[in-house]
């Protein structure tokens, strides 16, 4: 296990909590239809959160709205009452399915990361070891990471969204297209930030990997947060029918 128990970064800010996290009438149309919502959701303070559902249900679209990459067309994102500011966009961060890396070395793409949440001198150098060990990217450290593989740049997009240690990380399928061992890799880095503190939004299609990791379970269909619960009675005891079916494997209309 990974420790990452380092000191927050250091703005008065940051003594502040940004969960909880509220969805409220949350939705987002366009001319062609609503793709998600109307929404009430709740996300609290620890733990890891799984977001589930069929293709289309409006998972990514639901992630984007929380993270705030998207505008919604109608109803707020809170973050402990406050709305979407520059603290609070420092404070989380997300990573998605196909690896987003900086066109420059491996090791910077993570200095980038830290100088502009405020970490200089020796405090970032410390940081950048740290991270590149977490990710096991030592020996990759100088290449550009622009010819890393699939698995070491999704490390290290996992490692540059965690490394200024955020509040909340959002993830969107991020093991999808992945090996066992580089989704082992990952998970891994995930629990190390869950015990460090950082809450962990997470959306898969693997409902192995939900069954491992999740605390509790958010279900989506058709744009709307179906069932929400304790990832245990989630799976053992689904509340409607698209659910059973969704764990059962059959196929949700
Ligand atoms: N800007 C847009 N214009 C038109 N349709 C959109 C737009 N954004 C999202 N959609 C639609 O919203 C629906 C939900 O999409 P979303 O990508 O959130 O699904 P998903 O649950 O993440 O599915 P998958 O499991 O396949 O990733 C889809 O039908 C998509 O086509
Ligand atoms: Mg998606």
């Amino acid at each position: 296990m990974v420790d990452l128990a380092l000191p927050r970064s250091m703005t008065a800010d940051h003594q502040v909590p940004i969960l909880p996290l509220m969805a409220s009438q949350l939705s987002y149309a366009t001319a062609a239809g609503t793709w998600v919502g109307p929404i009430d959701l709740t996300i609290g303070q620890a733990g890891v959160t799984v977001v589930l559902g069929p293709n289309g249900a409006g998972k990514s679209v639901l992630l984007r709205l929380l993270h705030g990459l998207l505008e919604p067309t109608s109803g707020t994102v809170t973050w402990n009452g406050r709305r979407l500011d520059r603290d609070i966009r420092l404070r989380q961060a997300m990573v998605f399915q196909s690896p987003v890396v900086l066109r420059r070395s491996v090791a910077a793409n993570l200095r980038y990361a830290l100088r502009i949440r405020g970490y200089r001198g020796a405090a970032l150098h410390e940081r950048v070891e740290t991270w590149l060990n977490h990710a096991d990217l030592i020996e990759q450290a100088r290449r550009p990471a622009t010819v890393l593989s699939g698995g070491e740049k999704q490390r290290l997009a996992v490692a540059r969204a965690l490394c200024g240690r955020p509040d909340v990380l959002f993830l969107d399928e991020p093991g999808a297209n992945l090996d066992g061992a580089s989704i082992v890799a990952i998970e891994n880095l995930l629990r190390g930030a869950r015990d460090a503190g950082t809450k962990l939004v997470l959306v898969t299609h693997d409902l192995n990997q939900a069954r491992r990791i999740a605390d509790d379970v958010v279900f989506m269909v058709a744009g709307q947060a179906r069932e929400r619960a304790p990832a245990a009675q989630f799976f053992e005891q689904p509340q409607t029918p698209e659910a059973k079916a969704f764990i059962e494997g059959r196929i949700v209309l």
